[in-house]
């Protein structure tokens, strides 16, 4: 097929051409900016006769080689290539060894509405390049593999425009005639296209310094509209805590004397790490305790950590092609999380990044887009900015570290630096460095790469009382998924595991062996992480004294399901006494998903729990020395699109009906435990984002949530003044949240009050949205589509369309209501939104890939709208791959 979109991995070659040096001009203009790019190149192997350069929306004004203008057709030619997004400018008639061409475009910012290449927020000209963002300023060798210094020259009117900002540092500064004025940036760091960055506008800077470690200063500039100045404090902060843990914990120091990070309100993604300009969305950096919840700060922290650390995982070595974008974003995810673990608590981080993989990344690898962390084909890469190429990728390099342990894999991630600084490199390159500095052979380690689907590992375990030997057999399943039809092989599975004692104490574990193989000394300790590398596998443990209960999979060391032989009071003394905080968590979550089972089996409306289970969750609520930030995870159920995967293809809204119920038993038969809990962790202190005030805030919620689902007055006005009393945001939306879990005259006047509170903060609004968009009682489409056209709502913001569309799409009542009104306007949302703003069209596509988890009527109807989708001309590229997978 001529047309076929579709890139493979296995067709990459390197870019013919060397790029050393690219100057750049912006004149900038709203509507009429002029682009000149010159470019030196050098044939790389051979001497060519062409070059292909790639460019999308552009008005082509002049081309010369050499300093010879070049005509059209004589040449160069503008020519169509499938696998490439845009067009092809091929320029003719190439000297040998080396030549410089001059480019010149033209385009208009002010009506560029997807929030890629350089467009305008409010009223400030801002770029956005990743992944294929550059080629709408000019004709460029847009791809990662293709490294090169910048200086770029910048000039602009001066009263609109003060500040002019690009990558590295400012080497040059004019007043022009005209109003107009101009600044020179340079790069000494060779970078690809997609590190690219340039703002101005009118911005006001809050600057600060960090000293490194070899002792070189560094200015911090963070850049906003003079009306959030006030807000930027807490990014600051975060900076140079990132900064810091970078050099203590990576021995990872900054490599320039500025850092730039400009905040904007028109974002489709979190934030983008341009090489010393980062690019923020605002709800990323923006925070007060007023108007930020303890989720936005920590959540505002790892950002700024991400895109701080990817100055070496991903700027100074980049990825070679788009495949391997895991390379990057694994690896900085993995990173962003230790950071966030060694600032504030490890075990909290660790059970929400699991809480996270499962309700987001096993449905994708269980859904019509299914694919494997480094991807072999795409349609358009902007659909691979998934939780697998991120979250997925994280736990592949987080099993690195199980296997190699804290230094071996330090040794490796410092050999990776020392190979690879200053190139392009492959998830292959990675994986060598990592064994060869450890002399490991982790082969079947490499297949998580490779194979999409989240494997099964089947545990059952005998206890031999006469022996004293317990023996463990393991079989890891690997699931069919959508992305290919191949046999999957068995992977390096590590799974950590311990023993307890029915008392709950610890077991030293002593010898084991492996399929009758010579047994090794484990020494005495209480962890040990086993390597299930086959299909199947069993293990023997030696000299247990007593029938062990088995903590499995430990820190959830490997991104898989478990399905194990343990009885429902083993999971109960897990969960009172492992010394593992995770598989705590998890017991819980194995006990309340059984419940919750059993209660949709049932189909009754009420769930009657069993004793045990109530008395097993009595005893976490009423626990004084347990962590609150850790109650209030054990109390928070499974997500419905995990309970859906274990049950496969039926009604969604049962199962979240079952949930709701369980919920509610829970808290008739725990109401005087939950009221207590909520009252003790009332606080008028002062807000700090501290571990405790996190914990405690967290922890009342949750109480209040329990107590708001009993819908009973009491508990509504404790929820309203809650909701008045609160001297923070997290209070306030945690409170209003719970009011809004009932449709009512408390509901409606709270979110009333909460809107003139907030009418003038479009970070608040978007809360606001967002908890209106997921109310889950009945006929709430109707308010949606009311909302769509209330001042508050803006469809050329991406914040908002996510706050309002997207958010309506995650909800159960109301999207997946039986009559196809949900599915129809999140596809007319889609229709509208593609003309303008494919990226986050296509973000809002994605709540059709799971549509074989739901039952038969559902699944048609969803498939009704699909079709109505495909049959729409001019569909984007990025709406297309999803749809035409949706389909298939
Ligand atoms: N690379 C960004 C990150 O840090 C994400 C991003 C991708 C932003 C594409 C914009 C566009 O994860
Ligand atoms: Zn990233």
């Amino acid at each position: 097929m001529g047309d076929d979109r579709t890139v493979h991995l296995k067709d990459y070659a390197p870019y013919p051409f060397l790029l050393h040096d690219v100057f750049l001009t912006f004149e900038l203009h709203p509507e009429n900016t002029r682009v000149e790019s010159r470019l030196q190149f050098e044939h790389s192997t051979k001497d060519r006769d062409s070059i292909d350069l790639y460019g999308e929306a552009l008005e082509l004004v002049s081309v010369s080689l050499n300093g010879k203008a070049l005509a059209a057709e004589e040449g160069y030619v503008i020519v169509k290539d499938s696998k490439v997004v845009g067009d092809v400018l091929r320029i003719k008639h190439l000297p040998p060894q080396t030549f410089t061409l001059e480019i010149v475009t033209k385009i208009s910012p002010a009506t560029n509405t997807t929030c890629e290449g350089l467009y305008q927020s409010s009223g400030n000209f801002c770029t956005q390049c990743e992944a294929e963002g550059f080629r709408r300023m000019t004709f460029f060798p847009d791809r990662p593999d293709v490294m090169s210094k910048y200086t770029t020259r910048i000039v602009a009117d001066k009263s609109t425009n003060p500040v002019l900002l690009s990558n590295g540092n400012l080497i040059a500064q004019e007043e022009l005639g005209d109003g107009k004025h101009s600044a020179t940036w340079q790069d000494p760091f060779p970078k690809p296209s997609y590190l690219f960055a340039l703002v101005a506008g009118k911005l006001v800077a809050l600057e600060d310094a960090f000293t490194t470690c070899s002792g070189k200063k560094v200015d911090l500039k963070i850049w906003t509209t003079d009306k959030n100045k006030d807000k930027v404090g807490w990014a600051m902060e975060s900076l140079k805590r990132a900064m810091k843990w970078d050099e203590d914990r990576w021995g990872r120091e900054y490599d320039l004397n500025i850092f730039n990070i400009v905040v904007v309100d028109d974002f489709n993604m979190g934030a983008m790490e341009n090489k010393s300009l980062n690019v923020f969305n605002s709800r990323l950096v923006l925070a007060t305790p007023e108007t930020a919840t303890d989720s936005d700060y920590i959540h505002i922290q790892g950002v700024i950590g991400h895109e701080y650390f990817h100055n070496w995982t991903g700027n100074r070595v980049t990825c070679r092609d788009w495949f391997q974008l895991s390379l990057k974003e694994g690896l900085t995810v993995f990173r962003d999380q230790e950071f966030t673990s060694d600032l504030n608590s490890r075990l909290v981080k660790r059970i929400e990044d699991v809480q996270f993989l499962r309700q987001n990344q096993y449905p994708e690898d269980a859904g019509a887009m299914a694919h494997p962390v480094r991807p072999p084909s795409y349609e358009a890469i902007d659909n691979f900015y998934s939780c697998t190429v991120y979250e997925k990728g994280a736990e592949i390099i987080r099993m690195y570290e199980t296997l190699l342990g804290k230094e071996g894999f330090r040794k490796g991630l410092d050999l990776y630096f020392e190979r690879h600084d200053g190139q392009a490199v492959t998830c292959d390159d990675f994986y060598r460095a990592m064994m060869d500095a450890n002399g490991y052979d982790g082969r079947n380690l490499f297949l998580w790469y490779q194979q999409a689907g989240t494997p099964t590992v089947e545990l059952s375990s005998q206890y031999d009382e006469d022996k004293k030997t317990l023996t463990v057999r393991m079989e890891q399943q690997l699931p069919a998924t959508a992305d290919t039809s191949e046999e999957k092989q068995p992977m390096l599975i590590p799974v950590a595991l311990g023993l307890l004692d029915s008392s709950g104490k610890e077991m030293a574990l002593g010898r084991m062996s492996e399929d009758g193989a010579e047994a090794v000394d484990l020494g005495g300790v209480t962890t040990t992480v086993i390597r299930l590398m086959r299909k199947q596998q069993t293990f023997v443990f030696e000299g247990i004294p007593s029938r062990p209960v088995l903590s499995i999979l430990r820190g959830f060391s490997a991104p898989v399901k478990i399905r194990s032989d343990r009885t429902e009071q083993d999971l109960m003394l897990l969960l009172s006494y492992d010394s593992d905080a995770y598989n705590r968590w998890d017991s819980a979550q194995t006990l309340a998903k059984e419940e919750i089972l059993k209660a949709w089996r049932a189909g009754a409306g009420k769930a009657e729990l069993r004793a045990e289970f109530i008395d097993a969750f009595r005893k976490v609520v009423a626990d004084k020395n347990a962590d609150k930030h850790f109650i209030s995870q054990v109390l928070s159920f499974p997500s419905v699109s995990e309970l859906l995967e274990e049950v496969g293809s039926t009604d969604p809204t049962a199962v979240f009906a079952a949930r709701n119920a369980v919920e509610k038993s829970l808290a008739e038969a725990l109401e005087r435990e939950m009221l207590e809990v909520f009252t003790s962790n009332r606080s008028s202190e002062a807000y700090k984002v501290d571990n405790e005030g996190i914990g405690r805030r967290a922890l009342m919620l949750t109480a209040l949530r329990f107590l708001s689902s009993l819908n009973k007055p009491e508990h509504n006005e404790r929820a309203l003044k809650a909701f008045k009393e609160a001297n923070n945001m997290t209070e306030q939306v945690g409170a209003l949240r719970c009011l809004c879990k009932n449709d009512n005259e408390l509901s409606r006047k709270a979110l009333e009050d909460f809107y003139q509170q907030w009418k003038h903060d479009d970070l608040v609004l978007c809360q606001w949205l967002r908890i209106q968009a997921q109310m889950e009682t009945p006929n709430n489409l109707d308010k949606v589509r009311r909302l769509l056209d209330h001042e508050a709502f803006d469809l050329k913001n991406p914040n908002k369309i996510y706050s309002l569309i997207l958010a309506f799409s995650r909800t159960y009542t109301n999207f997946h209501a039986i009559d196809g009104s949900g599915y129809s306007f999140i596809t007319d949302c889609i229709l509208k939104l593609d003309k303008s703003n494919p990226q986050v069209a296509s973000a809002c596509t994605e709540c059709f890939t799971s549509l074989r988890m739901y039952d038969d009527v559902r699944q048609q109807l969803l498939t009704a709208q699909l079709q109505r989708l495909a049959k729409e001309e001019n569909l984007s590229g990025n709406v297309s791959e999803i749809v035409h997978k949706c389909l298939k």
